[in-house]
């Protein structure tokens, strides 16, 4: 079976990270252009990354829905749709965003770099919805002053919590991630006592450590965020980041959470946002506002390597009663590509 390499989408949690989104201006000249763009990532993050191999440089590329249908139309994965907006007890918002690039190293200069040069490569083809600059806080807190991330999934947990395997053999390799930003009414939050937080959280502000059940409120954030499904519980990655400007008075959370299926990290949003059952909803949420919402999918390092970079080439099976796209990706392939790998891919996608 030829392999098919994931973006590093659970490579270890870092100090730094940006956080870009950004939009296609219209024409087909920039389309072509991101294409372009797709197959150079590598060797950019490569020589940005030489600098400081201690810096754990990576990045993640990802693509919406309607970028998507731009850039190569069908196929198109399976469950790749718009962020659906959720109005419950608060407001999850749908926002714009057709590609997003996670930066992530224990140094920001080696993300500020690479940023730099992932935009510089874009130049006019694209303009940017927003940028966050993460840090981590402390012991790995976020400015409410909780752990985040304790309980995510590490080493195969993670990789089967995140990428697509059989149920979508032809982008098998991918994933799905939704990013939130998030702004804190911190003085709001801080005015409770620690006991109420703790029990918001679901955990021990100090020592991190779950409540015990018989204190742990159902309304718990990480009660509303754990999904069991036939007995298993459906996992997700997550690598959220504190941000902020303090003289804006401005302090966030950037959420941004990764899966094998946007499915499960809807059915926490629905959770926290609606409540379950609804009424019974997050009340983090009392004091975090999400103005950012997204959903994205991350093909594989294959997928990126090979995008053409010209015009639509139309590669279709004559015979099929496929509609010719416009933009059309084509999966170049010689067997002797040893590194890539990926006939099946292709013979699955119906390209040649
Ligand atoms: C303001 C934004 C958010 C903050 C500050 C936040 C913070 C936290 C904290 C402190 C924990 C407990 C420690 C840990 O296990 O990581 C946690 C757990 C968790 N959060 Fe969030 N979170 C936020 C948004 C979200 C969103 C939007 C989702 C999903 C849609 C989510 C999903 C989870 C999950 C799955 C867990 C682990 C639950 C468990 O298995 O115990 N979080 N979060």
């Amino acid at each position: 079976m030829p392999s098919v390499f994931p973006q590093p989408v659970v490579a270890q949690l870092t100090r730094a990270a940006i956080f870009l989104v950004v939009t296609i201006n219209s024409g087909k000249e920039n389309e072509a252009a991101v294409r372009a763009s797709c197959g150079d990532l590598a060797a950019l993050q490569r020589a940005v990354g030489f600098r400081d191999l201690e810096g754990r440089l990576s990045c993640v590329m990802a693509f919406g829905s309607d970028a998507w249908d731009r850039l190569f139309g069908a196929p198109k994965p399976k469950d790749l749709h718009s962020f659906h907006e959720i109005r419950g007890q608060h407001h999850a918002v749908s926002t714009p965003g057709d590609i997003l690039f996670h930066i992530r190293s224990t140094r920001m200069d080696l993300c500020f770099e690479l940023a730099t040069q992932i935009m510089s490569r874009l130049g006019s083809a694209v303009s940017t919805a927003d940028e966050v600059h993460g840090f981590k806080y402390f012991d790995d807190r976020d400015l409410i002053g909780f752990v985040d991330g304790t309980e995510n999934p590490v080493d195969q947990a993670a990789l089967d919590a995140t990428i697509i395997g059989e149920e979508d053999g032809v982008f098998a390799g991918g994933s799905y991630v939704i990013v939130q930003k998030y702004l804190h009414d911190l003085n709001g939050w801080n005015a409770l006592p620690i006991e109420e937080q703790e029990r918001i959280i679901g955990r021990t502000k100090l020592s991190d450590i779950e409540l015990d059940d018989a204190l742990k409120p159902s309304s718990a954030h990480n009660a509303l965020t754990t999904i069991i499904e036939d007995g298993e519980q459906l996992e997700i990655v997550r690598d959220n980041m504190p941000f902020g400007d303090v003289g804006k008075g401005e302090f966030g959370t950037y959420f941004i959470g990764y899966a094998r299926s946007p499915g499960r990290i809807e059915q926490m949003l629905e959770n926290m946002f609606v409540g379950r059952p609804p009424g019974n909803y997050d009340r983090l949420l009392d004091f975090s506002r999400a103005v950012t919402g997204t959903l994205f999918f991350v093909p594989s390092a294959n997928f990126l390597e090979d995008v053409t970079t010209g015009e639509a080439q139309s590669t279709a099976d004559p015979t099929s009663k496929e509609p010719e796209v416009e933009g059309k990706f084509r999966l170049r392939l010689s067997p002797s590509d040893g590194s890539l790998g990926i006939g099946s891919l292709k013979k699955e996608a119906g390209y040649e």
